[in-house]
């Protein structure tokens, strides 16, 4: 009884001017972005909000359409930065960074790497480290334990790949399989005579389709071979892809430690073209995770 008297009084004294206290708002509306970095094509139209996966205040609600942000040059190529800022009622603030990549894409779907900026990667001894379009190789890195591999003594990879290789290689003589290592380690200059030779014959098009831009191939960490099922004349085609070795590639590379690395279904995520030849070393834990679940090492990073 009396505590309801009490109540009563409160109420009381409050319709007469007490004022409610609204509770301080000191918390910043959390923004997230789906992505950190994404490539857009030259003069394309950047659609800024789909990059914003929440912007929710505590207080105010959800703050989606608030958020503000600068638009970017895309006429050229190059990186860009767009900052994204959400206020809430009180004036806290979040911001988020989107980079963007504005690249010059071909009808293929393939972008070209010219013009593009890639980061460089802190862990290029590491077999599991990612170098591609977007991610190269420190400049003046050269991996310190090349091996010759166990049918050419002009290709070369690195003492753990090379062990695996061997194995695998061994594996697949056994079952009456022909292999044949074509390529496998290349130092800078050599990638920079491919990129060069292929856009000077080719295009840059199909340059950008089937070879790495110098410092962001695989073949320079060590790590990567191409193999074939004949020395002779076409050797790096799609006509690997229905050869005995093509098929146990695909059946048992990843016991191995290896990953089939430009696959077919997987051209938009890669950037490159399909290379049922090139096998990438990533360790054997790995390598069945990439197997197991259908990922490409982009996807496996989410980059
Ligand atoms: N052919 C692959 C992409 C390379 O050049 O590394
Ligand atoms: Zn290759």
């Amino acid at each position: 009884m009396k505590k309801i008297a009490l109540l009563t009084m409160i109420g009381a004294l409050c319709l007469t001017g007490c004022s409610i206290v609204k509770e301080e708002d000191k918390t910043a509306p959390a923004l997230e972005l789906t992505k950190t970095r994404v490539q857009v094509g030259v003069n394309s139209q950047v659609d800024y909000q789909s990059y914003i996966q929440k912007a929710i205040d505590e207080v105010d609600g959800d703050l989606i359409s608030a958020v503000q942000y600068n638009e970017i040059d895309t006429s050229k190529t190059g990186q860009y930065e767009v900052q994204y800022t959400v206020k809430d009622e009180s004036g806290n603030e979040s911001k988020q960074t989107l980079l963007v990549d504005v690249v010059k894409y071909f009808q293929n779907g393939i972008f070209s790497p010219l013009g593009v900026k890639a980061d460089t990667v802190d862990n290029p001894e590491d077999v599991t480290v990612l170098v591609n379009k977007l991610h190269q190789i420190p400049e003046g890195w050269t991996p310190d334990d090349l091996e010759p591999v166990i049918d050419n003594a002009n290709q070369k990879l690195r003492k753990e790949a090379n062990e695996a290789y061997t194995k695998f290689y061994n594996a697949a003589k056994a079952k009456g399989i022909d292999i044949y290592s074509i390529s496998g380690y290349r130092t800078n200059a050599t990638q920079t005579l491919y990129w060069n030779n292929q856009v000077k014959v080719y295009g840059e098009e199909y340059a950008s389709q089937y070879s790495a831009y110098p410092g962001r191939s695989e073949h320079q960490l060590g790590l990567a071979i191409d193999v074939s099922y004949t020395t002779q004349g076409d050797r790096l085609s799609e006509k690997v892809a229905d050869s005995a070795i093509g098929k146990f590639i695909i059946s048992d590379a990843y016991k191995y430690g290896f990953t089939l690395r430009y696959k077919k279904d997987k051209v938009a995520i890669t950037n490159y073209g399909y290379e049922p030849w090139h096998i990438r070393y990533v360790g054997i834990d790995l390598a069945t995770k990439l197997h197991d679940q259908n990922l490409t090492l982009e996807e496996y990073y989410k980059q």
